[in-house]
C-alpha cells in the first residue's frame, strides 16, 4: 500500500488581515500625528439585508481598528433611485470623504450599474466603476476589488510561486472572478499564470479542476468543490461565505466555503480556511484602498 503524506499549509487570514491592519494602523497615527486629517470611508447601505448589516457592521468595526473615519448613510428598502443617486453626489463632492461604498445587491428598482457609473472613480474603493476595470485590465495602477486584492496580499505574504501555474477561476463576477482571472494572468509578482475561468455552462469542470495548480473557488455553492476535483499539492483559495442550517450551533446555521475543507485539506499544499481566510482579507484590502485614496486625492 502506497501512503502519500501531504503537508498542507493554511494560508491564514487571521495572520496576513492583522499585518495589514497593523501596518496601517502605523501609518494613520503618523497623519494623526503630524496634524493631518485621516482618511474616511463612507458608505451607503439600501434595505434590510442580514448579510449586507453584516458586512457593514464589519466594514466599520475594521475601520475603526486601524483608525480610519467611517459614516454610514442608511436608505429604506423601498427608496427611489434618485434619492441615492443624490447622495452619491454630494459624498463626491465632499472634499472630507476618500473613498464611497454602496454595498450590494441593491432592491430591484435600483440601478446598479448606474450607481456604479456615478461614483467618483477617485473614491471608489470598491473598484467596480469601469474606468477602474479599464485600468485594471491595462495593468495600470487602480483600486483592485477587494477580494482579489486581498487574495493577492496572501499569495504575497506565503510568497506563493505562481508563475507559469495553471490557475483555475470557478466564478466570473464583476467582484470576484473576473478581476481574479485578469489579476492571476497579469505579468507580475504573484501573477504570469496561465488562467482558465469556469462557470455555470462549463462543462467537465471536474477535469479543468484536475488540471489546475491553483484554484479559486468563488461560485457561491457551500462545499462544492470535492477532493476527487483537487490535483494533488494543488493550492485551493475559498471565496464562499454560505449561511448553512446547523442545528448543533445555538445560531441555528454556521458559515461554509464553497470547498469540501476536510477533503480538500488531505489532497492540497496550501488552502484557506472559512471563516478565518478570504472574507477577513477582502476587508483589509478594502482599508488599504480606502488608505490609497486618501493618499492620492492628498495630492490635489
Ligand atoms: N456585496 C458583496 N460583496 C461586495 C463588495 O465587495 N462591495 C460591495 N459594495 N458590495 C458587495
Amino acid at each position: 500500500m502506497l501512503i502519500i503524506f501531504v503537508s498542507m499549509e493554511l494560508l491564514d487570514g487571521k495572520i496576513v488581515s492583522q499585518a495589514v491592519k497593523e501596518d496601517l494602523t502605523l501609518k494613520i497615527m503618523e497623519l494623526q500625528k503630524s496634524g493631518n486629517r485621516i482618511p474616511h470611508l463612507a458608505a451607503i447601505l439600501i434595505g434590510e439585508n442580514g448579510a449586507s448589516e453584516t458586512y457593514i457592521a464589519s466594514k466599520i468595526k475594521n475601520c475603526a481598528e486601524v483608525g480610519i473615519k467611517s459614516s454610514i448613510v442608511r436608505f429604506e428598502e423601498n427608496s427611489s433611485e434618485s434619492t441615492v443617486i443624490e447622495a452619491i453626489t454630494k459624498m463626491n463632492n465632499d472634499d472630507d470623504i476618500d473613498g464611497i461604498l454602496v454595498q450590494f445587491p441593491l432592491p430591484q428598482q435600483i440601478d446598479e450599474q448606474k450607481i456604479i457609473n456615478l461614483i467618483n472613480p477617485a473614491k471608489d474603493v470598491d473598484g467596480f466603476h469601469p474606468i477602474n476595470t479599464g485600468k485594471l485590465i491595462q495593468g495600470i495602477p487602480t483600486f483592485i476589488p477587494a477580494t482579489p486584492y486581498g487574495i493577492m496580499l496572501m499569495l504575497e505574504h506565503y510568497n506563493i510561486n505562481t508563475s507559469g501555474k495553471h490557475a483555475v477561476v470557478i466564478g466570473r463576477s464583476n467582484i470576484v472572478g473576473r478581476p481574479m482571472s485578469i489579476l492571476l494572468s497579469q505579468n507580475s509578482p504573484y501573477g504570469n499564470c496561465t488562467v482558465t475561468v469556469c462557470h455555470s455552462r462549463t462543462i467537465n469542470l471536474k477535469e479543468i479542476c484536475l488540471q489546475a495548480d491553483i484554484i479559486v473557488a468563488a461560485l457561491g455553492q457551500p462545499g462544492f468543490l470535492t477532493g476527487d476535483m483537487i490535483k494533488e499539492n494543488a493550492i485551493v483559495i475559498d471565496v464562499g461565505i454560505n449561511k448553512v442550517k446547523d442545528e448543533q450551533k445555538k445560531s441555528g446555521f454556521s458559515i461554509r466555503g464553497d470547498v469540501a475543507f476536510d477533503e480538500a485539506a488531505a489532497k492540497c499544499s496550501y488552502i484557506t480556511p472559512v471563516p478565518g481566510g478570504v472574507g477577513l482579507m477582502t476587508i483589509a484590502a478594502l482599508l488599504k484602498n480606502t488608505y490609497n485614496a486618501y493618499l492620492q486625492r492628498k495630492q490635489f
